[in-house]
């Protein structure tokens, strides 16, 4: 279950990957916002961070104007790695080194075709569990 959350800045991008998942079998849930009515951020950052570190939704993915925003707001739930994305490399990379449960992407700041195909890296990389990167994802946390 992927956990999903925008403010009005994000509203039309999330509409997007929204036909992208379930064109693609893929179960969410939405916690708003829904409607482009002006709205704060941090409300939509922080109830899917929850729940993602409640294990409640595997996986997060939020939208706002730059990304900004919703990510450092999600970023305050403990557990939770919101990694902000504007390439594939990255979404690869953050998935791959820091095990991020969160994607976060800016609306105004990169176009829809690049953001499904972030998307799609971020949801179908797999964590390499090397010894490494499990060390530091713990120090994260210490
Ligand atoms: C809303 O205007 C905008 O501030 C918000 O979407 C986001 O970019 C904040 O970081």
């Amino acid at each position: 279950m992927i956990a999903l959350g925008c403010d009005h800045g994000g509203f039309a991008l999330m509409k997007e990957v929204i036909d992208y998942l379930e064109k693609n079998g893929l179960e969410y849930k939405n916690f708003g916002t829904y409607s482009e009515e002006s709205c704060d951020y941090p409300v939509y950052g922080k109830a899917v961070a929850n729940a993602v570190a409640s294990g409640e939704c595997e996986k997060g993915i939020l939208i706002c104007g730059t990304g900004i925003g919703i990510s450092i707001s999600a970023n305050k739930v403990k557990g939770v790695r919101a990694a902000l994305c504007g390439d594939c490399f990255s979404a690869q990379a953050t998935r791959e080194h820091n095990d991020a449960n969160i994607l976060a992407m800016g609306a105004r700041v990169t176009g829809a075709g690049l953001a499904l195909k972030i998307v799609d890296t971020f949801l179908n990389t797999p964590f390499s569990n090397d010894e490494r990167h499990i060390r530091r994802i713990n120090q994260i946390e210490d």
